[in-house]
């Protein structure tokens, strides 16, 4: 099959096109066969290997252990392993494979996937699973999001944050999303109630206070997130800059101790639970994936030199057959 390959870290020069090896399923496996897979900010950083962290998750400090990149994955079942209970060759599954969608086929335990509903495009299906579940438990679940509040998305025109703004919506939130200033219609499009431009104006000095903030983007100090919080607020952080992210974890829950705000950070933890309530608000309309552009495998290097400059809004998806559907 062909796949997305590399042996060293580094800019999407070091991705090549090559035939490899189909991958055998293990007992709890399913073979798919892979129709689309996106683009998240985790391979950006598996690729440039800028993460030490991630370079040890990767088992590969100085070179990648795991050749092929890629973590959302829509496509068809084509065999399961002999311990596979819930699905069978011909369903149409969406999750998260863990290093392994840049390809024609992936082998992914059958635990982190999910039926594709039927009127979900296998486009649409890609650009769902890390991103979506991440706004979905940092909004709903750490965030603990109420009709009424006021909240505030920063980082609101990617992948993570389109869909937290959308969730916060349906949830009865006004949203604020914060964007630069090339983004600010597609943020006001998604739903968003009001924008702000953060290369014009702050929003932890404009007086504003915000029952929840939602920080996906950024390198704030924990203290300008805390000022901008109302006197029982939440704050919840999944990235932006180390430093941000960091600050939440660990001075988070010293905040939370003395006073009313809460402050802390997240992990996404993708569970079954979540995808059915995430395709239900798909079905439903209420929840649309914004896909900036789509890229044939053959065009992932030029999909992430894309994704490298910074202009995307939502998500790209990596295409493996040419319409997506077939
Ligand atoms: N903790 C977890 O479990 C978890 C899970 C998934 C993702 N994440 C993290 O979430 C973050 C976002 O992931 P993603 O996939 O959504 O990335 P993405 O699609 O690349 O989106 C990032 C967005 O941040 C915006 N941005 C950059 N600088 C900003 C700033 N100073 N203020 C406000 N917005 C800014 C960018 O657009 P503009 O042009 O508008 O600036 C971009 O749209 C990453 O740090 C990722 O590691 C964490």
């Amino acid at each position: 099959m062909k796949a997305i390959v590399y042996t060293e870290y580094g800019s999407p020069d070091v991705l090549q096109l090559e035939e490899v090896e189909k991958p055998t399923p293990k007992d709890n496996e399913v073979l798919i066969e892979v129709h689309a897979a996106s683009i998240n900010y985790v391979d950006w950083q598996v690729l440039t290997g800028e993460s030490t962290f991630l370079r040890l998750w990767n088992g590969g400090l100085r070179k990648p252990r795991h050749k092929i990149l890629g973590d959302d994955i829509a496509g068809r079942i084509e065999s399961v392993g002999a311990k596979v209970t819930e699905f069978q060759p011909g369903d149409e599954v969406f999750g998260i494979s863990t290093f392994d969608a840049f390809a024609e086929y992936a082998s992914v335990s059958e635990k982190d996937l999910a039926m594709k509903p039927a009127s979900m495009t296998f486009n649409e299906a890609a650009a769902i699973p890390y991103a979506a579940m991440t706004a979905l438990q940092g909004v709903r679940d750490k965030g603990k999001v109420k009709s009424g509040q006021k909240v505030l998305i920063n980082g609101a025109s990617g992948g993570v944050g389109m869909f937290a703004v959308q969730i916060a919506k349906q949830f009865g939130a006004e949203v604020t999303g914060v964007c630069s200033t090339s983004k600010l219609d597609m943020v006001r499009s998604i739903g968003a109630d009001h924008v702000i431009d953060y290369t014009q104006e702050d929003f932890t000095a404009n007086g504003q206070l915000f029952d929840l903030i939602f920080a996906i983007a950024g390198q704030r100090s924990i203290f300008d997130y805390k000022r901008a919080l109302s006197s029982d607020g939440i704050y919840v952080c999944v990235g932006g800059s180390l430093g941000q992210y960091v600050q939440a974890t660990l001075v988070g829950p010293l905040i939370s101790m003395t006073g009313s705000k809460k402050m802390g950070s997240m992990f996404t933890n993708p569970n079954k639970k979540d995808y059915a309530f995430l395709s239900e608000l798909f079905e439903a309309g209420k929840v649309v994936p914004v896909i900036d552009r789509c890229f044939p495998l053959s065009e992932v290097p030029e999909a992430l030199r894309y994704y490298g400059e910074g202009k995307v809004r939502g998500k790209i998806v990596i295409t493996m057959k040419q319409n997506g559907e077939a």
